[in-house]
């Protein structure tokens, strides 16, 4: 398939390997009699063995991959979370870290360098990834740190066992990589008629095809529609993450004590199911361009949704997690310590100082990522107050 106008055409190695992956989802297709919904559409695209986005070996991260996250646009984030992390193992008197989707590595080594200055390191520092390709450019990252922070990091391939874990559980911009389900609403009195949304084959190319939801489906629908406190237009579509409550309630499970830290772009469910937001959240992201075709080059281009942060706290409650704090992620830094990180950080060039202004703005500004992206502590056992959250209080918006 040629590239739209607005989009820098793929190399012919890279749409062979897209050529594959579109192979492995239509056979998927065809033993499925035709139809396949969104939600297993998502996981192959992103994770089939070998020939998934996160899982083949291409660039992803950075300037030179498909997006950018925190993470990679400053150490200053990482050095702002050690604060947090330091409060949490301070308060527990010890513990470890454990951070799930690592991506390039680049949090981890940070964290680590700033916890070191701190004084406050990790007993261990755990990683679980679920590609095997990132798991092994992360060691290669991380095979650079001092000896005796690399001997802290150790990767992991299932959650500690019920109940074991202390410390601090950490992921940036995880849940925004999960699949979800798409749905189409019509909402008829008395009842709504409720539509999922799959993928079907249609002329040698991927096509969307929506079909009656399973009852399942339809019962969670209604309960978003009528907790969104809205009335949707017709034919309304958005998305939800079927995953992201057996998520939290794994993660609640581990905890023995301490704090689960999540960053992601995401809205409160009045704000995610707005009447006006028709076509849900869900994007694809290739070279750092917008995509709408969101079937375009399976394998080649990231796919997205945002956070529904109601669902993420409802999770937490009901499996005994404090919601201890919800905030945007420019107030989290500010309060963790940002203006204290850069006094300890002098540049020694007009040249660096504008490019760690520029890293500031990137992070803060409402515009980039400062309101966008939002940063949600979730708790167990913890009694003092944690850096991060004592500054704006967004709870009461969920
Ligand atoms: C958008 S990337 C973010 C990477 C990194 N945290 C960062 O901020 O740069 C999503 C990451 O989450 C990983 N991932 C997705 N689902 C996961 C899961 N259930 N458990 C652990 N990692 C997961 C992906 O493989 C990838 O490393």
């Amino acid at each position: 398939m040629s590239a739209p106008l607005t989009l820098p055409a793929p190399d012919a190695s890279a749409l062979v390997h897209s050529e594959h992956l579109r192979g492995l989802i239509t056979a998927e297709i065809e033993a499925h009699q035709g139809w396949l919904p969104f939600r297993r559409y998502m996981e192959l695209a992103l994770y089939a063995p070998m020939l998934g986005y996160y899982v083949a070996h291409s660039r992803k991260f950075g300037r030179s991959g498909d997006f950018v996250t925190a993470p990679e646009v400053s150490p200053l984030f990482a050095r702002c979370l050690a604060r947090s992390c330091e409060d949490v193992l301070t308060q527990l008197g010890g513990g470890m870290i454990l951070e799930l989707g690592a991506g390039s590595g680049a949090l981890a080594t940070h964290l680590l360098q700033e916890l070191a200055v701190l004084d406050a390191l990790p007993e261990r520092y755990l990683i679980l990834e679920i590609s095997p390709d990132l798991r092994q450019r992360q060691a290669q990252r991380l095979a650079s740190l001092d000896e005796h922070l690399r001997q802290r990091v150790c990767f992991i391939t299932e959650l500690p066992a019920e109940g074991t874990f202390s410390g601090l559980i950490l992921a940036n911009e995880v849940l925004d990589a999960m699949p979800v389900e798409r749905f189409c609403v019509w909402p008829d009195i008395p009842s709504p008629r409720v539509k999922q949304l799959g993928v079907v084959m249609h002329n040698g190319a991927f096509d969307w095809q929506a079909r009656p939801a399973p009852a399942s489906m339809r019962h969670h629908i209604e309960y978003l529609y009528q907790e969104s406190g809205h009335c949707w237009p017709a034919a309304y579509c958005s998305e939800y993450n079927p995953m992201l409550a057996p998520w939290i309630k794994a993660l609640a499970d581990s905890l023995h004590q301490g704090l689960v830290l999540l960053i992601d772009y995401g809205y409160p469910r009045r704000e995610y199911y707005a009447p006006q937001r028709t076509q849900g959240t869900l994007l694809g992201y290739y070279r750092h361009r917008v995509v709408q075709d969101l079937l375009l080059w399976p394998g080649l281009m990231d796919l997205t949704a945002h956070v529904d942060f109601t669902t993420v706290a409802e999770a937490a409650l009901d499996n005994a997690l404090a919601l201890i704090g919800y905030t945007t992620q420019a107030w989290f830094l500010l309060d963790a310590g940002l203006e204290q990180v850069l006094a300890a950080s002098p540049t020694d060039s007009m040249a660096a100082q504008l490019a760690q202004a520029n890293e500031v703005k990137r992070l803060t500004l409402p515009g980039e990522m400062g309101e966008r992206f939002q940063v949600m502590g979730l708790g167990r056992g913890l009694h003092a107050p944690i850096r991060g959250f004592n500054g704006q209080d967004l709870r009461s918006r969920l």
